[in-house]
């Protein structure tokens, strides 16, 4: 069913030093979230995720462990980030490591073609590098340490010391492309999203690029310089790079044609790389830069950026354990502006499961498979002729399909959620003026009982589409409940932009008993 164009989005790739915590599923549903809509929507979808395993933070949490740094990655890729996507329901294409020879093959042969076309040269270097951000830092991102690292320099992010290095190392002539860079930002000004992203990051390149060094010699951790063994690349080069090697880049031309280029989504900690450093190497090798980058913002915890190495770190699975998969997803993609920070408390998460999941939708779909279960045997009514109530329902449903679509677009989850959401609160709104307990005490009154429980159920067919890509789980079980499954066929196939569209749902269908969306939690304090 895929013909329409080709959408190809990535999430990063995780450094495996540690377990995964909720600022990484975060990113990782937002995608999903997006790829299962364009699915839905038919278009050529592809969604990549993946491991960031080389490099000295890896090579550090290995030797703390007293194992070798691959038997370390192994161990963490297999028993906690593959299982992250099965805790998340994520529904990824591919999962890049790497430590695959697919990935290493191909970052040397575009080292080596970079090479060849004269953009990297030998030099000495000597600079203060964060092992955390696996990055050299500049005056503006170096602040004075407190507490321990009284009187020593330390990075802004992670406010751990820095590192002197003084290496002999290969340069990328980064400083060449600050032009080329401030003419796409200029004629493609959804390049990077937010605005806000976009103005920091014009405003550094406009401050000069400096080049970049992109080999190391003091460890051996990493993928060879093609051209010098005595080297490895980069951590962050080899790791930008897993975009284009993931989908056959140097290897399988056709399959590269046809997925490139892609929507990168980041956190707003690792915007540059993306935006500067990547489309730059892109140039160099003469490949088409990106559709676009989107930085989103961070989670906090207590007003900080939620991290492991704070000791900040949240396990996707404390929230799922108790909550589900949906409600994580729902929570994160609706409660934060996609693009801004958002702090998280349990007491915030619990509210919302409580007031939209439970009260809003949960309630929404059981109350109305329920009263078609009494008031009609199970068996969804025809509607009559409609009354302008009943109408409104129809032209608000059209509304949000559109408005959520649109928002999409501008990879605004959050805001898809809202609009699609104007149709919960509608309906049960609908429901409370329309009493349909009470219309079902009066033979006379039928036709009207059967127009708003039709109504009702239409709706909730259109909400089972439409969140499909935000709940997977939730939504097939109201799928089902509606009878919809063999009447209309799977719900990841309806087209979602044709949600919007009203009277899919067939009079005469037998509607399925439906155990609570979203059931009370226990919480232990
Ligand atoms: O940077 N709030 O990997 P990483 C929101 N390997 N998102 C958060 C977050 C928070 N508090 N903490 C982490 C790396 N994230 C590199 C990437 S890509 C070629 C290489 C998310 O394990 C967010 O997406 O440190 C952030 O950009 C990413 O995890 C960083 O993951
Ligand atoms: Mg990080």
């Amino acid at each position: 069913m895929s013909t329409g164009r080709s959408f190809y989005i990535t999430t990063p790739i995780y450094y495996p030093s540690d377990v995964p915590h909720i600022g990484h599923g975060y990113t990782t549903v937002a995608v999903d979230t997006l790829a299962r809509w364009h699915r839905q929507a038919g278009d050529d979808t592809w969604m990549l995720t993946g491991t960031d395993e080389h490099g000295q933070k890896m090579m550090r949490a290995a030797s703390a462990n007293g194992v070798q740094p691959q038997e370390w990655v192994d161990k963490l890729v297999s028993e906690s980030w593959f299982p992250l996507l099965e805790t998340l329901d994520v529904a990824n294409d591919d999962f890049i490591r790497t430590t695959q020879e697919r990935h290493e093959e191909r970052v040397k042969k575009f080292v080596q073609a970079i090479h060849d076309r004269g953009y990297i040269y030998a030099g000495e270097f000597e600079a203060l590098y964060c092992v955390g951000c696996e990055e050299f830092k500049t005056d503006s991102e170096i602040v004075d340490g407190t507490g321990p690292f009284e009187g020593l320099k330390v990075c802004a992010i992670h406010s751990k010391p820095l590192e002197l290095l003084q290496e002999k190392n290969y340069f990328f002539k980064l400083s060449e492309f600050g032009d080329r860079l401030l003419e796409l930002y200029a004629t493609q000004p959804d390049f990077i999203r937010p605005e806000s992203a976009r103005n920091e990051v014009v405003s550094f390149v406009k401050n000069g690029l400096k080049d970049l060094s992109i080999s190391r010699s003091t460890f051996d951790w990493g993928i060879t310089v093609p051209w010098d063994e005595s080297h490895v690349i980069y951590v962050w080069v080899d790791a930008l790079l897993n975009y284009a090697t993931a989908v056959g880049y140097g290897a399988e031309p056709d399959e590269f044609d046809r997925r490139w280029p892609a929507y990168h989504v980041v956190g707003k900690d690792i915007l540059r790389f993306h935006a500067v450093i990547w489309p730059a190497m892109l140039m160099a090798a003469g490949v088409e830069v990106p559709r676009g980058v989107f930085a989103h913002g961070w989670l906090l915890v207590g007003g900080e950026k939620m991290s492991k190495s704070k000791l900040t770190g949240i396990a996707p699975t404390e929230i799922t354990d108790v909550f589900g998969s949906d409600a994580y997803r729902f929570y994160f993609l609706s409660a934060i502006a996609f693009g801004q920070d958002g702090s998280f408390s349990w007491e915030d998460l619990s509210a919302r499961y409580q007031a939209e999941l439970a009260n809003g939708f949960g309630n929404l779909a059981s109350r109305t498979t329920a009263m078609i279960e009494r008031y009609f045997e199970g068996v969804i009514p025809p509607a009559a002729s409609p009354e302008e109530g009943d109408l409104r329902i129809q032209r608000i449903v059209a509304e949000a399909a559109a408005a959520a679509d649109a928002a999409i677009e501008r990879f605004r989850v959050d805001e898809a959620i809202a609009a699609i959401w104007t149709i919960v609160d509608a309906l049960n709104l609908y429901i409370t003026e329309n009493e349909p307990w009470a219309l079902a005490k009066d033979p006379e009154r039928r036709p009207r009982l059967e127009t708003v429980l039709y109504t009702a159920a239409e709706g909730l067919r259109a909400l089972a589409v439409l969140l499909s890509p935000v709940m997977p789980e939730s939504t097939e079980k109201l799928w089902i409940a509606l009878g919809a499954a063999e009447t209309i066929g799977r719900l990841q196939d309806q087209p979602i932009r044709e949600a919007g569209a009203w009277g899919v749902l067939r009079p005469g269908t037998s509607v399925n008993g439906l155990a609570p969306l979203f059931p009370r939690v226990e919480q232990s304090a």
